[in-house]
């Protein structure tokens, strides 16, 4: 579907963003986990996270959608994962899912299970979960060892200490999961600090889970407990509008109720640094003991933007973001550059290849590096037609972009928002017209 984005006077209102994604996919997996009921306060009810949902009832659990927007989970335990029918858990678009439920599924002996998902799910690398689970004692198979389908023969756990070889949430969180089943501790060295929520879930259920420096411990538990979880605003989802209000001028516009834990707001931080009035309660400064998630309200106003770098240890506090630097990057007067990203070349689509082609597209004068990307700025945008291709973020871009630009800008497969942002088009609509 393809949908025009005008050029836009100021921005100026309220804008609750939704539920946080990363969250939302943490509870249901780790409720499904426990004995009792959990009640999941502002569950995300989008693409991603149903798929979430309809894979944990493939494993005997119950989930319950509320009208008031929660969720209850009726969990199986820690260790009763029920083998499915035919064995196949559908991720869809998820590799949130893909890489965080092999670490359940992998201690739970005897049980066997194969994941796949949409074409964009095959291309996305598992490697990264097949190597430590294999070395705490379970077999699994994939795809040239690479990618899905991924098939996971669950088997009694041994601790690892592992090094991740990239900084992802996804693998920490699968080999913490794991390591809740394993025998002795185990131990995670992170080469960059990635957003800790299953960290802090874990410490509400009561797990001792400890960081120092870069390590995170945790020791096998015999069950989790977690009574109620309210997830906060997703600000992933956030920063569309955030970017949008530092770009057009005379836009002020306040983002309500959103996550503001530090792993998760190195955007809003670049973007302040940038120019851009930021304004809320962010975490200043990592918080490696917590257990809750900070939530609050954010204030930014249009201000002139200056080029920045962006550098390697930023990149994972800001990982889904970074095609909305390069936007501001083409906005700032001077160079901005992003490295250290080699990431974003293996998420739902490359994203170094897509924001380079579609920014460029747009009049962008922007070139690809092999792990980021060089914006030269100042000129700001034409406009034109970008290609989502599939991928929720960059469908979202492109819609800001117009927003920004000079002439308006098609959205080629728009309707990939709602991966993460259901309504996504109707917020646009309200703050636009406001
Ligand atoms: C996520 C972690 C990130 C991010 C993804 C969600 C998570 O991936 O890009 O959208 O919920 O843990 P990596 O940690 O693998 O980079």
């Amino acid at each position: 579907m393809r949908r025009r984005f005008e050029p836009a006077g100021a921005l100026r209102g309220r804008v609750a963003p939704p539920p946080d994604k990363s969250i939302s996919h943490r509870a249901a997996l780790l409720g499904a986990m426990c004995d009792e009921p959990v009640t999941v306060e502002n569950y995300l009810y989008a693409e991603d996270t149903l798929s979430t949902l309809d894979a944990l009832r493939s494993l005997g659990a119950a989930l319950e959608p509320e009208e008031d927007g929660g969720l209850l989970v009726r969990g199986v335990g820690l260790r009763t994962a029920a083998p499915t029918t035919g064995g196949l858990l559908n991720v869809r678009n998820s590799g949130t899912l893909l890489r965080m439920l092999p670490g359940w599924l992998a201690g739970q002996p005897g049980g066997s299970w194969t994941l796949d998902g949409d074409e964009s799910i095959r291309r996305r690398p598992v490697d990264r979960v097949v190597e430590p689970l294999r070395g705490m004692g379970a077999r699994l198979e994939a795809r040239e060892d690479r990618f899905p389908p991924l098939t996971v023969y669950g088997a009694e756990l041994t601790a690892i200490d592992y090094e991740l070889p990239v900084a992802s949430a996804q693998v920490k969180s699968c080999v913490l999961v794991a390591a809740l089943l394993a025998e002795g501790e185990t131990s995670v060295t992170e080469p960059i600090p990635s957003r800790d929520h299953t960290e802090r879930m874990l410490r509400r259920a009561r797990v001792p889970v400890t960081r120092e420096g870069r390590v995170v411990r945790v020791s096998p538990v015999d069950e989790i407990e977690l009574e109620r979880i309210v997830v906060p605003g997703d600000p992933s989802s956030a920063a569309f509008f955030a970017a949008a209000a530092c770009l057009v001028a005379g836009s002020r516009i306040v983002i309500e109720g959103t996550a503001l834990n530090w792993t998760r707001t190195g955007f809003f931080r670049i973007a302040a640094r940038m120019g851009a009035v930021v304004v809320g309660e962010l975490e200043d400064e990592p918080k490696p003991e917590a257990d809750e998630e900070p939530v609050g309200e954010l204030d930014v106003t249009q201000a002139p933007l200056e080029a920045t770098a962006v550098e390697p240890d930023e990149v994972p506090l800001a990982i889904d973001e970074l095609p909305l630097v390069a936007l501001l990057g083409c906005f700032a007067e001077g160079q901005t550059v992003v490295r250290g990203a080699g990431e974003l070349r293996v998420k739902e689509t490359d994203r170094i290849a897509g924001v380079v082609e579609g920014l460029g597209g747009l009049g962008a004068d922007i070139e690809a590096i092999e792990d980021g990307f060089v914006v030269t700025g100042g000129g700001g945008l034409r406009g034109g037609v970008l290609d989502a291709r599939g991928d929720h973020r960059m469908a979202m871009l492109g819609a800001v972009a117009g927003l920004a630009s000079r002439e308006g800008v098609e959205v080629e497969g728009i309707e990939a928002a709602a991966i993460s942002y259901p309504g996504f088009e109707d917020q646009v609509r309200a703050l636009t017209d406001a």
